[in-house]
């Protein structure tokens, strides 16, 4: 017994890392899966091969499970259509899909190339509006269906050379909540993750220092993609049908709930504001309550556990 037995359910960017690991997984909690994965290098370059993705299928089959691959991309609208047809064709439905298919350009903002901001856009952000819209009308039909998409706290908190990334990543915040709350009355659940784990990706950043070899190290025991597949797995399951709209991130065997932007200070001025006003009372008196530019690391300076 799994908790996705009887499920069909769609795995993007399946051929490697965090991907992987929840095609895995949810091939051995029961689940049918098309595995998907353009099989491209890192900053999406690259004709790509079906390589990958057939390989992790295969590995599905070999186990007992049921599995087909597909090696499209999910920015190609079209393409991702087709894919969800491909998984309805195969094994009669189509319950969740997990979708981390996700590259890398990272370049401080300043230098950034056009083409390396659209490149990163059209892969998280139109990647994750083409699998949400694609299938959204069957999920309501059905009135059931479950995305797990994939933020990063690049986006949620911030680093340094990665606007693109954080843009397309906070993108896919808004998307889903919106799924979310339209979702709601037909049983159309949408969360997202953002993960911590070493993969290809993460070891494509660069090492400066003695220090950050050190944490590099630990990261790679310590935050794994196959801790991040458990909630992912999770999130598709009937058990998490009350469970919708949120943020999630998993940091090796931590998992943390995140907090969504609320106002936290309120200024008014029975005879409105202008800029001078602006300037010597309100900016003044929020000050203290002002969001620091600290990187990802400065919320997370602790090793996981
Ligand atoms: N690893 C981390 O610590 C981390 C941190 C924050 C966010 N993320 C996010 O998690 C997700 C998974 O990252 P990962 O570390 O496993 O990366 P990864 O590079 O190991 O795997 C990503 C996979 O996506 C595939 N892919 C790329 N473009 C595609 C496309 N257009 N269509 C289909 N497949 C495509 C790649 O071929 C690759 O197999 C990404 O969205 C990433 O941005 C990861």
């Amino acid at each position: 017994m799994g908790v996705l037995d009887g499920k069909v359910v769609i795995v993007t960017g399946g051929g490697n890392g965090i991907g992987r690991e929840c095609a895995l997984l949810a091939g051995r909690e029961g689940a049918s899966v098309l595995v998907n994965d353009l099989g491209g290098g890192l900053k999406g370059e690259d004709a790509g091969s079906s390589g990958p993705a057939e390989d992790v299928a295969k590995l599905i089959r070999d186990a007992g499970g049921k599995a087909i691959s597909n090696s499209d991309s999910v920015s190609e609208y079209d393409a991702v259509a087709a894919m969800c047809e491909q998984a309805k064709k195969a094994f009669g439905g189509l319950h969740a899909i997990i979708n981390p298919a996700g590259i890398l350009r990272d370049g401080m903002f300043h230098k950034m190339d056009p083409a390396d901001w659209k490149a990163v856009i059209d892969v998280h952000l139109h990647g994750a509006f083409n699998v949400t819209r694609a299938s959204i009308e069957h999920f309501r039909e059905q009135q059931s269906g479950s995305y797990v998409l994939f933020t990063s706290t690049s986006g949620l908190i911030g680093n340094i050379g990665q606007a693109n990334y954080a843009a397309a990543k906070l993108g896919v915040m808004g998307l889903s909540r919106i799924v979310a709350m339209e979702g709601l009355q037909k049983n159309v659940r949408s969360n997202i993750i953002a993960p911590f784990a070493w993969t290809r990706m993460i070891a494509s950043i660069p090492v400066k220092d003695e220090a950050s070899a050190a944490r590099v190290e630990r990261m790679k025991n310590g935050m794994r993609a196959d801790q991040v597949a458990q909630l992912a797995v999770a999130l598709c399951a009937d058990g998490a049908k009350d469970t919708t709209g949120q943020i999630f991130a998993v940091r090796g065997n931590e998992v943390f709930l995140f907090n969504q932007p609320r106002p936290v200070r309120a200024m008014a001025r029975l005879e409105g504001w202008t800029p001078e006003s602006l300037i010597e009372q309100a900016l003044p008196a929020m000050k203290a309550s002002y969001t620091d530019v600290g990187a990802s690391a400065s919320v997370f300076p602790y090793d996981p556990v």
